[in-house]
């Protein structure tokens, strides 16, 4: 009941009645105060006037359920949602939540990480209180080799919803680095990881996970070359929760698109107008050859289209090659 009353004093523009609220819900008005009483202990602010009732005029920067309810407005992607103060990585939460059943767009947030992991083996700073760490659970009816074209329609959500959450960067924008690096200013601030449970012919479940720098203030030594937040970017504070559900929102639509057609086509022309490679110079870099090459952008099946010194032109896949701009990340 917590997430429903936030949620309806959240929509409502002025004040609400006690009266109002207990006939909504068949409460009490005693039931009420006390919801509004534990609201106003976890920080949020809740005005409470004699003959007029109450009215919300601030919220703390939490992810808790409630929180999170209370703001999504999807059919199905973070409809079932599970917080975590701490948790190993929400990877591995997804995964074993997948095989116990849970539903289709289950998503797993936590506050901080002991054990965040990156692509390539890498790990993933995860402090606690200024960053978003979060996966989604997928149950795609769809080929096995086809699953990794959900992270790059994961990155165009989470460009798209950032785009939308930060009103102004002052003269830069996020932007996608393919195949699903969040970036600005040249510097990356966001990256996805996407895991897959799966037969040779069929698919148990999917996670992708998210981690976005939302408020930190500075990073550690050898990331602050390449890394920063919406903060430092924006010059102010974020809300992480209302930056969840504008992704989940993003990702309920642009998933839909994907199923239509199994593949990038209607996500193309959102994603590469937002891609930072498109039209530049950029270093390959395979397991047998590294060479330069222009980005031209990206084709039906999420490969990068490039052209090399000598004209011809080649689709690179994810997860073969890494690209590198010619004078650095970007
Ligand atoms: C990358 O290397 O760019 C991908 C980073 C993905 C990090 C997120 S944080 C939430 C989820 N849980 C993890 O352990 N990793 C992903």
């Amino acid at each position: 009941m917590k997430s429903e009353i936030l949620k309806l004093l959240r929509e409502t523009d002025g004040y609400v009645s006690g009266q109002q609220i207990s006939e909504k819900f068949g409460v009490s008005r005693t039931a009420v105060w006390k919801v509004i009483r534990q609201l106003q202990e976890d920080g949020y602010q809740v005005e409470a006037v004699r003959n007029k009732g109450y009215h919300i005029v601030g919220s703390p920067d939490v992810m808790t359920r409630e929180e999170l309810e209370s703001q999504m407005k999807t059919r199905w992607a973070g409809k079932n949602i599970m917080y975590y103060a701490v948790a190993d990585s929400t990877n591995l939460r997804v995964r074993q939540l997948g095989d116990e059943g849970a539903p289709h767009g289950t998503l797993a947030v936590a506050d901080r990480q002991t054990d965040g992991r990156g692509r390539r083996g890498r790990s993933w700073e995860s402090p606690e209180g200024s960053s978003i760490y979060m996966s989604i659970l997928l149950r795609p009816e769809i080929a096995p080799d086809k699953a990794p074209m959900l992270t790059l329609v994961m990155a165009c959500s989470v460009a798209e919803a950032l785009r939308m959450c930060v009103e102004s960067f002052g003269d830069a924008q996020v932007q996608i680095k393919w195949p699903n690096d969040i970036i600005i200013n040249g510097k990356k601030l966001a990256g996805i990881l996407t895991e897959m449970s799966a037969q040779v012919d069929y698919i148990n479940h999917v996670t992708v996970g998210v981690g976005i720098n939302v408020n930190m203030e500075e990073f550690p030594e050898e990331l602050r070359q390449t890394a920063t937040s919406l903060r430092l970017e924006c010059g102010h504070t974020v809300k992480r929760a209302t930056i969840i559900a504008r992704i989940m929102e993003r990702f309920e639509e642009n998933y839909d698109k994907f199923l239509h057609t199994e593949d990038m086509t209607e996500l193309m022309e959102s994603y590469t107008s937002m891609l930072v490679n498109r039209d530049r110079e950029v270093r390959i870099l395979g397991a047998k050859e590294q060479y330069q090459a222009h980005a031209l952008g990206i084709n039906r099946t999420g490969e990068l289209i490039v052209r090399r010194a000598d004209g011809t032109e080649e689709a690179v896949y994810a997860g073969e090659v890494s690209v590198r701009g010619v004078y650095g990340y970007v």
